[in-house]
């Protein structure tokens, strides 16, 4: 197997210190890592880290000229609720760091003589169902239904979608040569929890939020009614997904954007995990009407046929295992229980 130079932007979010620990044991893989933050102690040692604003044209001028990415993770991103307090931030964090590393992909694929693969975290926010009716009517959402977002978050994320396809198959397309184009592949992430990272930002984090207090004895308002649902999976599940996109060969897939999930929770489902889980735990609800009000516009569950259909995507964790096998096991060693 020919040796790669994989970047992975956001590394110092929860997915990207997931990906990093993922990738870092494969010895043909030359990990470039770049986040505003450094990374924990622990994966200092597993990348060459860049501690700098991906807005910052120097930084990607220097990575652009010191190395030749095979592979690029671009996991950056403002998070929902964070970007509603800040939708100009987030518009520029989301989409015009991603215009400018498709840019540079798209370059450093004409000089490679092939694709430089382009992995991309969308969200089940690029799906704006009108009403809570809808919301109950219509379960697992196709990946073309109902792309109506209503956060900033979200409409970055379709719009990010939509500009990676372009650089994909329309890039110089009145060019009278074909040019090298890179390839953009993008999941569409549900809300994602990790054992040992908690999130922060985003709308989705109740589910997460809830567990992690719980463990550690803290008492919990969750902001959003007891009936919400919205989809879920664990991290070693995110991560995998975004590995077999990454291998999967062109030819099998149909579309560059999928659905994936895992399982699809209500509020009170993670209160009743959480309190069998770890007795005594206190959570109430208190709800936020204009964060829950969001996550009514998110679908209670989506479809991921074609992933499985096209890149035999299956999660590897049911509600069940990732309780007992993932979450139980990895946060009681965390909070030493
Ligand atoms: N988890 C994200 C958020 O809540 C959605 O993809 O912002």
């Amino acid at each position: 197997m020919p040796k790669r130079t994989v970047l992975i932007t956001g590394a110092s979010g929860e997915i990207g210190q997931a990906l990093i620990k993922s990738l870092a044991g494969d010895e043909l893989t030359t990990l470039i890592t770049v986040d505003l933050k450094p990374l924990p102690d622990e994966l200092m040692e597993k990348s060459t880290h860049f501690v700098g604003d991906l807005l910052n044209k120097e930084l990607l001028s220097l990575l652009e000229e010191k190395y030749d990415f095979n592979l690029i993770f671009h996991l950056a991103a403002v998070l929902s609720t964070t970007a509603e307090y800040n939708p100009l931030l987030a518009h520029k964090v989301n989409t015009c760091s991603t215009i400018d590393l498709l840019e540079m992909a798209t370059r450093q694929s004409q000089e490679q003589s092939k694709p430089v693969k382009f992995l991309f975290p969308s969200s089940i926010a690029v799906y704006g169902l009108p009403d809570l009716e809808t919301k109950n009517q219509f379960m697992a959402i196709k990946e073309h239904d109902w792309t109506e977002p209503t956060t900033m978050y979200g409409c970055s994320k379709l719009y990010c979608e939509k500009v990676g396809i372009y650089y994909s198959e329309y890039y110089q397309q009145l060019a009278d040569q074909e040019p090298i184009r890179l390839d953009f592949r993008a999941l569409r992430f549900p809300g994602i929890i990790s054992a040992f990272t908690i999130p922060s930002g985003g709308t989705s984090d109740f589910g997460p939020e809830m567990i992690h207090f719980a463990a550690q004895g803290k008492p919990y308002d969750c902001f959003v009614r007891a009936d919400v649902r919205i989809p879920f999976m664990v991290m070693p599940d995110a991560v995998r997904s975004l590995l077999m996109l990454a291998n999967a060969p062109k030819e099998n897939l149909q579309t560059r954007i999928y659905n994936v999930t895992s399982f699809s929770l209500s509020a009170q489902d993670f209160k009743d995990l959480a309190q069998n889980s770890f007795p005594g735990a206190e959570i109430n609800f208190k709800p936020d009407p204009k964060r829950q009000a969001i996550v009514d516009t998110w679908p209670a569950d989506i479809d991921d046929s074609a992933a499985r259909n096209d890149w035999n995507w299956k999660p590897e964790y049911n509600i069940l295992d990732a309780c007992q096998d993932y979450l139980l096991k990895n946060i009681s060693k965390l909070y030493n229980l």
